[in-house]
């Protein structure tokens, strides 16, 4: 048995004896080092704990200064500790609990520790106990779950901000589909209008024709000429409708952006005055582009007299071109293009116009000075040309409106003129007009005779179908595409091809969706409202082409 636990020996039987076998029960049992010092901070006592702990055997330590047990970088300071802990008032103290202290092992490694150390004077001499715990493992622990809670924090706030950014992707991405049904809803309807009104247009401007070729009585003349002027108008009008339902008749052709802006800045100046400065600032050396060319003019003049009824005090008018990718401009699926942007520094656009600035017929100028046309017709122009145009606005701040139009594939010339004569019938060929609206029908009747042609009529295809099979002598159909009566244009074109193959068909129809379907590459199209010169080299172009 160790020297410091002393035996109970009931035989004394006095209080002393018992305390003195309780403390030497608990050294022997103390997982903690317990340490005894003397005044010189020499070691008096050294338990089994400690013997543990720190790696010394009794013998080796007992009458060592308590440094060795110290690393030695902190030896100094807790001396300087140790003097301050014996001259204060206070008995015992708690050390490494706030602050980490460290002990040294006697192979010279060191380790977190807690101590406490009490002090008392026993026959007039200073005595030192301390009882100091291995806190290696905790700390192991701590500094654990430490790193995982700092490892968790970070994932939740990272799924918190992926979450965030989802949920704003997704209100972007609802609030982007209501409003493309809006303008898709908006275009279903004006493209169905505009369409009736093209019908109306050609019966009116037609008729007019046939008037102004028959009496040419000067009173008559002037009434026939403010007649043609409105339906001028009205074509004009159902032309924007057309632009913005996306169902325009477009004539792409490759385009040098640069040179068409630089082309317009004469006329801009003109239609903006004095007050509004004009600056355009043109991309070095901008990509071709692919599209109608009167369209885009349309569209960058519609853009800037915005702009001028923005700044009615003046200002400035800047007209951008650079090149961008789709990623740039925040448009996907990827692809390259040139943005034509249009800055003012007008009033700019509370949010209530901003949201509702491409609607057509939406306005806020008084009525006379705006229909509402003007960014309707931009937006179906750029929808149908593949790009795309967004505003950039707010009150106070001007407003900025970006134009993004696909770069072109490939570079060749398109050359688009049309000569205007006006090729008569030379062998009175029969023409067979098939058209289910009765005044349409009549009036093409009376125009293709004009033409010189001998003219046969069908209500639609079916009595088409039946004239044709009764051997009648037809050079040529003459056909509208959407038709009631059970059989459409095309379906005519196709049993004339099958039947009477060496009769040419010749379509009409006053929508460009038609002209889009697979089966218009089999016929030569005539658009609604067509010209007299048009009809004219439509019908000898169908002709000469079967005599080949
Ligand atoms: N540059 C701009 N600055 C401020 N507001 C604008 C600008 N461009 C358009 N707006 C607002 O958007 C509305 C719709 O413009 P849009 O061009 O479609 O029609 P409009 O100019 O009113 O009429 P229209 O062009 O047919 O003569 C305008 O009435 C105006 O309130
Ligand atoms: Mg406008």
């Amino acid at each position: 048995m160790a020297d410091d636990a002393l035996p109970f020996d009931p035989t004394r039987g006095s209080a002393v004896a018992l305390a003195q076998a309780q403390v030497a029960a608990i050294l022997a049992i103390a997982a903690d080092a317990i340490i005894s010092l003397d005044e010189s901070l020499c070691i008096t006592l050294f338990n089994d704990g400690a013997a543990q702990i720190f790696g010394y055997s009794k013998e080796e330590i007992l009458g060592q200064r308590l440094d060795l047990l110290i690393p030695e970088r902190m030896r100094a300071n807790h001396r300087h500790h140790v003097a301050d802990f014996s001259a204060s008032p206070v008995p015992s103290k708690k050390m490494g609990e706030r602050q980490e202290i460290f002990a040294r092992r006697k192979d010279g490694s060191e380790f977190p520790a807690e101590a406490s150390i009490a002090k008392q004077v026993i026959n007039g001499r200073r005595v030192y106990m301390v009882v100091l715990r291995d806190v290696t493992e905790r700390r192991q622990a701590e500094v654990a779950l430490a790193a995982a809670n700092g490892a968790l924090e970070a994932r939740v706030a990272d799924r918190t901000r992926a979450l965030e950014a989802e949920i704003r992707r997704r209100e972007e991405t609802h609030a982007a589909l209501i409003q493309a049904q809006r303008m898709e809803a908006f275009g279903q309807l004006t493209g169905g209008i505009a369409h009736d009104f093209n019908n109306l247009l050609t019966i009116i401007t037609g008729n007019l024709e046939l008037l102004g070729n028959e009496h040419s009585q000067l009173h008559q003349a002037a009434f026939l000429k403010r007649a043609t002027d409105a339906a001028e108008m009205g074509a004009a009008l159902t032309r924007r409708l057309l632009t913005f339902a996306r169902r325009r008749h477009l004539m792409p052709q490759i385009l040098d952006v640069n040179e068409l802006i630089l082309n317009l800045t004469e006329i801009l100046q003109r239609s903006l005055g004095e007050p509004v400065s004009l600056t355009t600032v043109l991309a070095g050396s901008a990509w071709r582009i692919r599209a109608d060319r009167s369209e885009l003019e349309n569209a960058i003049l519609n853009l800037a007299l915005n702009a001028r009824d923005a700044m009615p005090a003046g200002g400035n008018l800047v007209i951008e071109s650079r090149n961008v990718t789709a990623e740039q401009a925040g448009l996907s699926p990827d692809g390259e293009f040139v943005l034509i942007s249009v800055s003012d520094t007008g009033d700019g656009m509370p949010p209530e116009v901003l949201e509702r600035a491409f609607e057509p017929f939406f306005t806020t100028k008084e009525p006379g000075r705006g229909t509402g046309l003007g960014l309707s017709s931009v937006y179906g122009f750029a929808e149908q040309s593949g790009g795309h145009v967004t505003i950039d606005s707010a009150p106070g701040r001007g407003a900025t409106i970006n134009l993004y139009l696909p770069r072109a594939a490939e570079v060749s010339q398109d050359t688009g003129v049309v000569a205007e004569a006006v090729p008569l019938s030379e062998n009175s060929e029969v023409v067979l007009v098939v058209e289910d609206n009765p005044d349409v029908r009549e009036l093409t009747m009376q125009r293709v005779e004009g033409l010189g042609y001998v003219v046969r009529e069908a209500e639609n295809g079916r009595a088409a179908v039946a004239i044709l099979k009764s051997g009648e002598a037809i050079d040529i159909v003459l056909s509208d595409i959407v038709m009631a009566g059970g059989l459409s244009g095309y379906e005519l074109g196709r049993w004339v091809q099958a039947n009477r193959p060496s009769i040419p068909v010749l379509l009409t129809t006053g929508y460009a969706a038609e002209e889009a379907r697979p089966d218009a590459a089999d016929f030569p199209i005539l658009r609604k409202p067509y010209k007299r010169a048009e009809l004219a080299n439509a019908l000898r172009d169908a002709l000469a082409a079967r005599a080949v």
